[in-house]
């Protein structure tokens, strides 16, 4: 008998290894960050092969700490980073391009091009080159369409690629996966023939879309993998918000919030997107709302790696911290345009409201405000879709740690904020989808046992500061529109 389930969570920037005993606490883990490649301004690359040799490490690592061999594991689940394209050659396994990530705009004509009320029907989504379709017709259009229609090329998600070599050559997708990628129709479950022509993609090159909990095949000499789904659907199970009307908001390098709507998907009128949640075995799929958010730990991210005014991410909350507010600075981080509510692919970033007199701890507390703004945004569009206001937001993800980052995010929505105890729900959720899986747990009501409250942030400002802030932040959105690129 087994005592604990591992969780490979592939992150934007990271990918950990987290190994969880039966009460959802944490026993070990490793981490490790990969490159960042930005050949070009709205260009964003990674290594495949780094993503994978770092994966195989932080299990090692994660393993070893642990004192566990991989037989202690009663099954491995993946989460990972969603829409990011990989290619590779289907005789060698060995990448084809570099991997275009999900923040990547350099697919921004060609997604002018779609029709918009087809996308949306077919597949949920708003067309934007976020999602994975028009990046496979880019690779495919420089270079690699006469082999892929020779069947020698194979397309994946993150979670696809590391399937592929965690089981020695299975190619699958989960649903939630599939459903970022613009490919899938959202009420088969299938990819979509019209989409798969209007994109020119070759439907060799696909993996088969399976549940996002079963036991697909097995990885490091015989441990069941058992489940596969997107980060943020991952982080909703983890939160375990399994009820219609339940809802989370995780805050990575974008920010992501998700609300269960049950078993029938729901379309939103105010910017949202429609999307599966998870799918357990054969049972009908949950759906989710979502409000995307391209850009949160990305713009402090931004300050410390390409301006240079951190030294480290939590550097920003004691820098942040050392002024009483903006001083009427903001900071809209459109580096990827503007996702959920607006969809504006052509915006770009913008730090306005200036003056001498304001300093890098100005500008870094505008960026903690920005993330709070920019939810706020989405909050508004999910009460409106679903007619019901949040009492709380539960949030989880690295940002949470950020105790300034949470205290502004009560401020600005005017509501509570909660984070469980255990912040990396991410990693938690892809846990449970495998435990669940192989009967390690037996019901979600074993999971909904495990979630705790670690910590609240009540809301301290006052209505009018509130509103305040938000017409500023509002004619500042205003200000990133229409871009010339
Ligand atoms: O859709 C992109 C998302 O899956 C990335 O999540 O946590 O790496 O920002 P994260």
């Amino acid at each position: 008998m087994t005592h604990y389930v591992g969780a490979i969570d592939q992150g934007t920037t990271s990918t950990r290894f987290m190994i969880f005993d039966r009460s959802g606490a944490e026993i070990a883990r490793h981490q490790l960050e990969h490159r960042q490649i930005f050949p070009a301004a709205g260009w964003v690359e990674h290594d495949a092969t780094e993503i994978w040799e770092n994966t195989r490490k932080t299990i090692d690592v994660a393993l070893g700490h642990a004192g566990l061999a991989p037989s202690d594991l009663a099954a491995i689940g993946i989460t990972n980073q969603r829409e990011t394209v990989v290619l590779w050659d289907k005789a060698t396994g060995t990448p084809l391009a570099p991997a275009i990530v999900w923040q990547d705009t350099r697919t921004s004509a060609l997604v002018e091009k779609l029709d918009g009320d087809l996308i949306r029907e077919r597949t949920g989504l708003t067309p934007a080159t976020y999602f994975s379709a028009t990046k496979i017709q880019w690779l495919l259009d420089n270079g690699l369409r006469a082999r892929a229609e020779r069947g020698e090329v194979l397309f994946g998600t993150v979670d696809s690629w590391l399937i592929w070599n965690l089981t020695g050559g299975l190619h699958l997708t989960d649903v939630t996966n599939a459903s970022r990628t613009m490919l899938m129709s959202l009420t088969t479950l299938e990819w979509d023939d019209e989409l798969l022509a209007l994109f020119d993609i070759p439907r060799a090159m696909l993996p088969e879309i399976r549940s996002s909990a079963e036991v697909y095949g097995t990885a490091l000499d015989g441990v069941p993998l058992a489940a596969a789904i997107g980060d943020q659907q991952a982080a909703l199970f983890g939160q375990t918000c399994f009820a219609p009307g339940e809802a989370k908001c995780t805050y990575g390098t974008g920010g992501f919030l998700l609300m269960n709507t049950g078993t029938d998907p729901v379309r939103s009128s105010h910017g949202l997107i429609t999307t599966v949640a998870y799918r357990f075995g054969d049972d009908k799929p949950a759906y989710a709302l979502e409000g995307s958010i391209a850009a949160a730990g990305a713009a402090v991210q931004w300050l410390r790696d390409q301006l240079g005014i951190l030294d480290s991410a939590a550097m920003s909350e004691t820098l942040a911290a050392s002024v009483d507010d903006s001083a009427g600075v903001c900071f809209v981080p459109a580096f990827s345009g503007l996702y959920a509510p607006y969809w504006r692919p052509d915006a770009r970033g913008a730090i306005v409201g200036l003056s001498r007199f304001h300093t890098a701890a100005h500008i870094t507390r505008a960026a903690l405000e920005a993330i709070g703004y920019q939810t706020r945004d989405v909050v508004e569009a999910m009460a409106q879709d679903s007619g019901a206001a949040l009492d709380c937001l539960k949030v989880d993800g690295g940002v949470t740690a950020n105790e300034l980052c949470m205290q502004l995010q009560a401020d600005i929505l005017g509501v509570p904020v909660s984070r469980p105890a255990v912040a990396e729900t991410t990693a938690l959720g892809a846990a449970y989808a495998a435990g669940l899986a192989v009967g390690f747990w037996t019901s979600v009501d074993d999971l909904r046992a495990n979630w705790r409250e670690d910590r609240r942030w009540q809301p301290a400002w006052t209505d009018q500061r509130r509103a305040e802030g938000t017409t500023r932040w509002r004619s500042a959105i205003d200000r990133t529109l229409d871009w010339v690129i």
